[in-house]
């Protein structure tokens, strides 16, 4: 089985979109897939038809229960094409898993077991590179870091590269990296100059495949199906047939030279440089639609966002959200800037676990919000 991390800590940079219609053409050229939404939003799976509202088991299941196989969990979408699906509750898993054992290894040795049963797995990953980003690049064996031509995404794309060859040297492992560039416009001057510029940066690693803009992607995301079977001549269509095409041929490449799967990684490396991973973004995440922060407070009755955004006001706090397994989640569209947060559970103050960006120890945290690309 090859494996795929579909990968950009950038949202809206074309990640979801690439995951569905890649995993569904290597479907279509009658491969074996299985494509796992690693993204709390779950749009993958929502664009794939699945009912991500009633779901009994998820993503969530196949990182936090051992018991749990990939097997339980995934469901035939068409030919061919399973998913592990997931929704909300997933952005519970990474505050979750913090300070458990083998936390960074968790979908690989899912994946393991499922080995022989695909051609293909397609990880689809959430818009951060906190540990579900980075249990997707220990699990698989290559990388397609996806950018769009923005400087942000160019930004998220170097990286994502830098953290993948950090796990590469501090393992010795082999682990392939090919950039995408997405939602290409060719009448654009800069569109142009930016194929070039990460042309020179990446060599190599780009795909001779560019995926060119097209309004057809957002119609097939509505009505639940990859563009492949919503409008099959459209461009978009054509290019991620290529895509998938290229990734076909690289195929032979593969099993002949360069590749070393990875096995049993040496666990206390991985650990280190996973906590440099983490460190360089803890806390809330950037989600489309602003940034989703999340609490694990089961015993709970009611809790609130409040902060410099909300002018501290007690009384006009943002209420959470609270899932079936204890997890409480707003998302919230802050504008560029630094802002200071705090929860209110039950009404008593309580700093974000997951962000150790402070003010003091105990104190407010910090969210800075960059003017978005
Ligand atoms: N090539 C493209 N042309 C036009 N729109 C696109 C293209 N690729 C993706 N989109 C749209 O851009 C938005 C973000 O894409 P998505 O794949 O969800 O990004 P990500 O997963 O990186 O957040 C979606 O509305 C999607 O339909
Ligand atoms: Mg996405």
């Amino acid at each position: 089985m090859r494996s795929i991390a579909v990968v950009n800590q950038k949202g809206g940079c074309g990640k979801t979109t690439t995951a569905v219609n890649l995993a569904s053409y290597l479907a279509d050229f009658g491969k074996r897939v299985l494509l796992v939404d690693c993204d709390p939003q779950s749009h993958a799976s929502i664009g794939l038809g699945v009912d991500t509202d009633n779901l009994t088991t998820s993503t969530y299941d196949v990182l936090m229960n051992p018991q749990v196989s990939i097997d339980d969990v995934s469901v035939e979408v068409t030919e061919n094409l399973h998913v592990v699906p997931s929704n909300v509750v997933l952005s519970a898993a990474e505050q979750q898993l913090s300070g458990q054992p083998d936390r960074e290894n968790r979908l690989r040795r899912k994946l393991d077991v499922v080995e022989g049963n695909f051609d293909y797995a397609i990880v689809d990953c959430p818009p951060s590179v906190g540990l579900l980003t980075f249990n997707a690049i220990v699990a698989c064996d290559e990388a397609m870091v996806v950018m769009e031509p923005s400087f942000y995404s160019l930004h998220g794309a170097l990286k994502v590269t830098d953290s993948i060859n950090l796990v590469r040297e501090q393992l010795g492992l082999k682990k392939r990296i090919r950039v995408l560039l997405t939602m290409f416009d060719k009448r654009t001057r800069f569109s142009q100059e930016f194929l070039r510029e990460a042309q020179i940066r990446f060599g190599r690693e780009m795909f001779d495949t560019v995926i060119r803009r097209t309004v057809r992607f957002r119609e097939a995301a509505n009505w639940g199906v990859a563009i492949s079977h919503y409008a099959r001549t459209c461009t978009g269509a054509r290019d991620y047939k290529a895509l998938t095409q290229e990734v076909i041929a690289d195929e032979e490449r593969l099993t002949s030279e360069e590749f070393e799967p990875v096995k049993e990684a040496e666990t206390s490396g991985l650990e280190r440089g996973m906590d440099d991973w983490i460190l360089s973004q803890p806390g809330p995440h950037f989600v489309e639609g602003g940034i989703l922060f999340s609490l694990v407070a089961p015993e709970a009755n009611d809790v609130e966002l409040i902060g410099s955004f909300n002018n501290w006001d007690r009384e006009h706090g943002v209420v959470l959200k609270r899932e079936s397994n204890g997890v409480w989640h707003t998302t919230v569209d802050l504008g560029p800037g630094r802002h200071l947060y705090k929860f209110v559970v039950d009404g008593a103050w309580r700093p974000d676990p997951a962000n150790g960006n402070r003010t003091d120890p105990n104190e407010d945290c910090i969210i800075e919000v960059y003017r978005r690309g």
